[in-house]
């Protein structure tokens, strides 16, 4: 499977996020990352499902909705309506996991979980049957910019491992401190989609950025 590239919208300039968008649009990348943060899972507000709803109209991409939300299963609905293609919600923010993943996917929209850097891959094990994607964090969830924690990699190999031997189909994106260096560590760990802020969006070539990554 070649790998997604991701663009994460939180490294865009937020005076007019339909440009930002937009302009992901002209390129190859498969998905648009959306950070949504609540001020209470995370100290900083970004925006909600009107926002999502009024990009839409500029793009035809995935939409790839992170909440970083307290209470996800209220924000989860309107989401949905807003016409995100994935959305995913931490597992450290929820009580119950299971049941949100499944209302999910039974609304068509693919059903992620996260799990923050000092959070393991056991966490999430009884969870995978039920889950199309495993966004593990490479950086504390908040800021875009922040240095790659290499040793979350673990983590994506102990969920490659399970996806072997278990013979599940569900993806792992990677988010936080994405660059061409840090990307290759992440491929080799078994990554398939790869969130990246500013080492695409930080550029003035955002298509050259992407196929670095690709590498
Ligand atoms: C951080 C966000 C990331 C952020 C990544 O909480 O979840 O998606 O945009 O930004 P970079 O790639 O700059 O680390
Ligand atoms: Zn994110």
């Amino acid at each position: 499977m070649s790998i997604k590239i991701a663009p994460s919208i939180l490294a865009g300039t937020f005076e007019n996020l339909g440009a930002v968008v937009e302009k992901i649009e002209q390129t190859n990348a498969e998905v648009i990352h959306i950070d949504v943060m609540d001020g209470q899972f995370v100290p900083p507000i970004t925006f909600g499902s009107q926002m999502v709803q009024s990009l839409r109209a500029y793009s035809k991409k995935r939409f790839d909705v992170h909440l970083m939300v307290q209470n996800p299963e209220q924000q989860i609905p309107l989401f949905i309506h807003a016409g995100a293609d994935m959305i995913s919600f931490h597992v450290e923010a929820s009580r119950h996991p299971h049941r949100l993943l499944q209302q999910i996917k039974q609304s068509g929209v693919k059903a992620g979980i996260v799990l923050n850097p000092g959070t393991s891959a056991f966490s999430v094990a009884p969870l995978l049957n039920e889950v199309d994607y495993v966004l593990q964090m490479s950086v504390n969830p908040g800021f875009g910019g922040q240095a790659f924690i290499p040793e979350v990699l673990k983590n994506v190999e102990q969920l490659a491992k399970w996806r072997k031997e278990e013979h599940l189909t569900f993806e792992i994106e990677i988010d936080g401190g994405v660059n061409e260096e840090t990307a290759f560590l992440c491929k080799q760990a078994g990554v398939d989609i790869l969130v990246a802020g500013s080492a695409v969006l930080g550029t003035n070539d955002w298509q050259k950025a992407i196929d670095k990554l690709r590498g």
